[in-house]
């Protein structure tokens, strides 16, 4: 079968930035460490004046398409994924293909366009649409542009506050791809959740602790359906592990089920056996709550082991690099986590054509899906021109009351004036609204 996957990625990241220990915690009345150690987060970006969903999707894509040398003919499909749309109606792709119709002298009337939603996992259900379509064969030799874009805020006041972000990742899905192929194979973990929800409000009304309980049920839930399709999945058999990164203190939680999951019946829960036990079973408890209890321990334990601390700084540690300095970019996220590994394998002179990535998505209300990804032989040339973390160094830092204006200006409900605190260059830019209650844009040369 051909291999199906992501030939090339840009991003473009929110241009302003908070730093989170030194301009957030002390409003908070918080310990620094709260954000840096607790969350992982030391920075959030943050749309400025300029900026909304459309621009950085748009400017993300408009990079991808001038980098790959691609027009407006070799695209067959445009999909977006977001959960901070502003319209019920006409997809965000629209709005996209619009801007991208000022710089192109072709059009993208044959493109198919659409938007996914599913909370976060959005992003990853699009990249899976797209591959599904060429695979089907109704490409015509097309690619598509899977975009995930969005701009994760949160009510003033709200614990969810600290882990905010903006930014979009555009994507070039084809054939025989340069970063990396999709497995057919893919597991889920789906169910009815109330965990984070946003019901006709551009808020989202959030269920913090409960949150973090329902992202590791579907995740375990996904795994175990990954391995019925794929077989077991060892602790060493994949170079990466990304996961959909809310904050990086969610994905550490996430990975240590994960390690106790992998290494559950294998030499290395043998190996540790001497020094902390076997993983306790579930039929050698009568009782729920000691079962419970006994697990607690263990993992307790299991967290502290070198060999553990370890396979997370090898497998783990590399995919939150990007994560930490922009917070949650909610659609985005997980794809952020495959770029920082890769990334990082890059930084090292890692040779890892060839070589397998489990990426783990997941998206409140709630789903979770595990698919593995082969790294292809052009991965290096297409990380190499990536300046992500230039962009990240150039974002204007806000002082706290900045960043309130911000978020006023980007509250649906204020819209706030505010002028811009960077100057837009070469960039797509929202320029205000058109009879129809639509949103405009214009590019800046
Ligand atoms: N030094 C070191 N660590 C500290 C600390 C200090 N001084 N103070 C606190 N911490 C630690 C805490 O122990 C805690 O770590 P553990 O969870 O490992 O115990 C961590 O820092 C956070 O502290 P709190 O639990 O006190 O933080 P909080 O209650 O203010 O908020 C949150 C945490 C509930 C996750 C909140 O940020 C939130 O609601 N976020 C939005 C929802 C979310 O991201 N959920 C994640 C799963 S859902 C998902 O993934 C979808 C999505 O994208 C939204």
């Amino acid at each position: 079968m051909t291999a199906v996957g992501i030939d090339a990625v840009e991003v473009w990241t929110g241009k302003l930035s908070l730093d989170l220990a030194e301009t957030f915690a002390p409003e908070q009345g918080d310990d620094p460490a709260k954000y840096t150690k607790g969350l992982g987060l030391h920075e959030s970006s943050f749309p400025d004046a300029h900026e909304d969903i459309v621009t950085m999707g748009a400017n993300a894509a408009y990079r991808l398409m001038e980098r790959k040398g691609l027009t407006p003919d070799d695209v067959g499909r445009i999909d977006v994924a977001t959960e901070s749309a502003f319209d019920n109606s006409k997809p965000v792709s629209t709005y996209i293909a619009g801007c991208l119709e000022q710089v192109y002298d072709g059009d993208f009337h044959h493109a198919n366009k659409g938007e996914r939603k599913f909370a976060c996992i959005a992003g990853t259900q699009s990249l899976d649409d797209a591959c599904n379509w060429i695979r089907a064969g109704r490409h015509r030799g097309r690619g598509a542009l899977v975009i995930a874009s969005d701009t994760a805020l949160y009510e003033r006041g709200d614990a969810g506050e600290a882990t905010q972000g903006a930014g979009a990742v555009a994507m070039w899905v084809t054939e025989d791809p340069s970063l990396v192929a999709l497995s057919v194979e893919q597991g889920h973990g789906s169910a009815d959740e109330t965990d984070f929800l946003k019901p006709n409000q551009q808020f989202p009304s959030v269920d913090g602790k409960r949150s973090i309980q329902v992202y590791l049920a579907r995740m375990r839930e996904a795994l175990v359906d990954f391995e019925s399709v794929a077989g077991e999945v060892g602790p060493e058999e994949y170079a990466y592990a990304p996961f959909h990164t809310p904050y990086p203190g969610m994905v550490r939680k996430a990975a240590l089920l994960a390690y106790r999951h992998t290494i559950r019946g294998t030499d290395v829960e043998d190996d540790l056996a001497g020094d902390i036990g076997r993983q306790p079973r579930r039929d050698e408890y009568d009782d729920e709550a000691a079962f419970d209890d006994a697990i607690r321990d263990y993992m307790d334990a299991l967290k502290e082991r070198p060999e553990y601390r370890e396979w997370y700084a090898t497998h783990i540690d590399p995919t939150l690099a990007i994560s930490e300095r922009v917070g949650n970019w909610y659609t985005g996220s997980v794809h952020l986590a495959r770029l920082s590994a890769l990334h990082h394998a890059a930084e090292n002179d890692r040779d890892l054509a060839g070589e397998e990535v489990l990426v783990a998505s997941y998206g409140s209300g709630a789903q979770a899906e595990i698919h593995a990804e082969t790294v292809g032989e052009g991965w290096r040339e297409e990380i190499d021109a990536l300046s992500i973390f230039d962009r990240i160094e150039s974002r204007y830092d806000l002082t706290f009351a900045e960043y309130e204006r911000v978020h006023d200006r980007h509250n649906h409900a204020k819209q706030a004036e505010l002028e811009a605190f960077t100057t837009p260059e070469d960039e797509f830019i929202f320029d205000g609204w058109g009879g129809m209650n639509e949103r405009t844009y214009r590019y800046v040369e």
